[in-house]
C-alpha cells in the first residue's frame, strides 16, 4: 500500500452478527460488489441461521433485509464462526458486538459492559496480519477507542518471514440506523460519521460509503466527538419521547388531546414532527443503555446536575409504564386478579422482532403481579423469547372457560391465532403498533369478550369510534375527556 493513499479495501470482516452487524454489512456488500464481506460471531446458531435459513426466517426481522440477503449471500457476503481466520484475511475489521449496561462491579446499572469489545479487540491483535483498519461500530462511552488502541498496541507482533509487520488504525463509525427502518436508514442515511486521527484510514472508509452516500453527507470528526455524538443523539431522541409522554399525562387530566398537541408542536419547524408520538415509553437496546452511560460519564466527571437531568428522562419512561399498568387495573373495576387480558404486541416497536427493554415486558410483569392471566400475541416475536424476557415459563393451558383463582401471580400463554383469542377476555391492550392490529373487526370480536370490556390503546393506533360503536370502553394515551 502506498502510505500516502487511502487503502483500497478488498476484504471486510465484521465481528457481531446482530441487529447492527447483519443489516449494515448486507448493505455494504450490496453496494460494493467488489468487496468481500464476512460476518463472524461466537453464536453458532445465529451464524447458521444467517447462512442457511430461508430469507423469511433470518435471525433478525427487518423489512427489505431478506431481498438484500438473497442477492448477496454467498456472492460477496459470507457468515462464519471462524473468527481468527476471517480477521487474518481482512483489511478492515468492524467491531459491532453488544455493549449492554453492566450488571455488576464498578458502574453497575449505568456503565457499559465493554468486555465483548475488549475480547474481540484482543482477537484482532492476535490474528490480524499487516495493516488493519479497526472500525468501532458499537455504541461506546467516550474514549473507548483509546482502550482498543491500547490493547492493539500492547500486543503488536514482530515481523517475520511468514507474517508482515502488524499495524493498526482505529476509527469510530457509530451506527445511526433505527430498527424497523434499518435498510432505508442505511441506504439513505442523514449522515455518516467517521471519527479518527488517521486521515488515510478515514478516507478508506469514506471511499466505501461513497459508493452510495453523497460525499457531502460523510462527516469527519475527531474520535471523541464521534463517540459522544452517538450517545447524545440517542439521549436527545429519548428525551423527546419522555417529554411528549409527560405532556400526554397532562392531556389526560386537562381534557387536551395529545394527537392535536403533538401535531401543533411538531409543525414548528424548529422542533419538527418526528419522535413526538406518545406511547408506552421507549424501549429497544439502545436508549436506556446509552442514557445510563451518559449519566455515568457525567457522574464520573462530577457533573451531578447534568447527570440528574438525563436520569430524569429514564425515570419518566419508567413512570409511563407504571401508570399505564395502574390505570388498566383501575378501569377494570380495581381488580384484575384472574381476569383475562389480551396483550397485542411484545416487540419494542413495530417491524422488528427485538424485545430488548420493550415496555411490554414491564407492563406485562406488572399485570401478572396483580394476578391477571395474559394471552400474548406478536407477529414476529416467539413464545421462547417472551419466556426469556418475562423470566416466567409459559403455562401449558390457559382457557377463559376455566375459573381461575389466582391467589399469587397470574399466568401467561402465547397466542398463535389472533382471531381465536378474544373469547371471554376482559381487556385488550395494544402495546406495539403492528399494522395488522388496525384490521381487527371490533364489531365481530366484541361478541366474544366478557363485559364490561375495555380496549387500552397505548400506541394511538386505533380509531376510537370503531371501538365505542362496538360497545367497548376505550382508553388511549394522552386522550383527555
Ligand atoms: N440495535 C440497534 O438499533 C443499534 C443501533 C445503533 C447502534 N447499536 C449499537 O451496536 C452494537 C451492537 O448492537 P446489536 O443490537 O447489533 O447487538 P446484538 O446483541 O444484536 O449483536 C451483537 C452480536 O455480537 C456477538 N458477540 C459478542 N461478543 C462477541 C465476540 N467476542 N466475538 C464475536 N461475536 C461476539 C453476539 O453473539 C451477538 O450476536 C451495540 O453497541 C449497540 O449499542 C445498536
Amino acid at each position: 500500500m502506498n502510505k500516502l493513499e487511502p487503502m483500497k479495501v478488498k476484504k471486510i470482516t465484521c465481528i457481531g452478527a446482530g441487529y447492527v452487524g447483519g443489516p449494515t454489512m448486507a448493505v455494504i456488500a450490496d453496494n460494493c460488489p467488489e468487496i468481500i464481506v464476512t460476518i463472524v460471531d461466537i453464536d453458532e446458531n445465529r451464524i447458521n441461521a444467517w447462512k442457511y435459513n430461508p430469507i423469511n426466517e433470518l435471525p433478525i426481522y427487518e423489512p427489505k433485509l431478506g431481498e438484500i440477503i438473497e442477492r448477496v449471500r454467498n456472492k460477496n457476503l459470507f457468515f462464519s464462526t471462524d473468527i481468527s481466520e476471517s480477521i487474518a484475511n481482512a483489511d478492515m475489521v468492524f467491531l459491532a458486538v453488544n455493549t449492554p449496561t453492566k450488571t455488576k462491579g464498578i458502574g453497575s446499572g449505568q456503565a457499559s459492559d465493554l468486555s465483548m469489545l475488549e475480547s474481540c479487540s484482543r482477537e484482532v491483535a492476535k490474528c490480524s496480519r499487516g495493516h488493519t483498519i479497526v472500525v468501532e461500530k458499537s455504541t461506546v462511552p467516550v474514549r473507548t477507542a483509546e482502550v482498543i488502541k491500547k490493547i492493539l498496541d500492547a500486543n503488536l507482533k514482530k515481523e517475520d518471514s511468514s507474517n508482515p509487520q502488524q499495524t493498526f488504525s482505529v476509527i469510530s463509525n457509530p451506527e445511526f440506523l433505527a430498527e424497523g427502518t434499518a435498510i432505508s436508514d442505511l441506504n439513505n442515511p442523514d449522515r455518516v460519521l467517521i471519527g479518527g486521527d488517521n486521515e488515510l484510514a478515514i478516507e478508506s472508509l469514506a471511499d466505501i460509503y461513497s459508493h452510495w452516500v453523497d460525499r457531502s453527507k460523510i462527516i469527519k470528526t475527531n474520535l471523541w466527538s464521534s463517540e459522544l455524538s452517538k450517545l447524545t443523539s440517542n439521549a436527545f431522541l429519548a428525551q423527546r419521547i419522555s417529554s411528549i409522554n409527560s405532556v400526554a399525562e397532562i392531556c389526560e387530566v386537562t381534557g387536551a388531546n395529545i394527537k392535536e398537541v403533538s401535531k401543533a408542536i411538531g409543525l414548528d419547524n424548529r422542533i419538527g414532527k418526528k419522535f413526538l408520538n406518545s406511547g408506552p415509553g421507549f424501549g429497544g437496546s439502545c436508549f436506556q443503555k446509552d442514557i445510563l452511560n451518559l449519566v455515568y460519564l457525567c457522574e464520573y466527571f462530577g457533573l451531578t446536575r447534568v447527570a440528574r437531568y438525563w436520569q430524569s428522562v429514564i425515570e419518566l419512561n419508567d413512570w409511563q409504564q407504571e401508570r399505564i399498568s395502574k390505570l388498566i387495573t383501575e378501569n377494570l373495576l380495581g381488580n384484575i386478579s384472574s381476569k383475562f387480558i389480551l396483550i397485542l404486541g411484545f416487540a419494542f416497536k413495530a417491524n422488528t422482532n427485538d424485545t430488548r427493554e420493550s415496555s411490554a415486558i414491564q407492563i406485562s410483569l406488572n399485570l401478572l403481579e396483580e394476578g391477571a392471566n395474559l394471552l400474548i400475541h406478536d407477529p414476529q416475536v416467539n413464545s421462547k423469547q417472551i419466556s426469556l424476557d418475562l423470566r416466567i415459563e409459559e403455562t401449558t393451558s390457559l382457557s377463559p372457560d376455566t375459573n381461575y383463582n389466582n391467589k399469587d401471580k397470574g399466568k401467561w400463554k402465547y397466542v398463535n391465532n389472533l382471531s381465536n383469542s378474544f373469547s371471554q377476555v376482559d381487556a385488550v391492550v395494544i402495546l406495539t403498533e403492528w399494522e395488522e392490529y388496525k384490521l381487527i373487526d371490533w364489531k365481530k370480536v366484541t361478541k366474544k369478550m366478557r363485559k364490561p370490556a375495555w380496549v387500552f390503546d397505548t400506541r394511538l393506533l386505533l380509531e376510537e369510534k370503531n371501538i365505542t360503536d362496538a360497545g367497548l370502553n376505550y382508553w388511549s394515551v394522552g386522550n383527555g375527556r
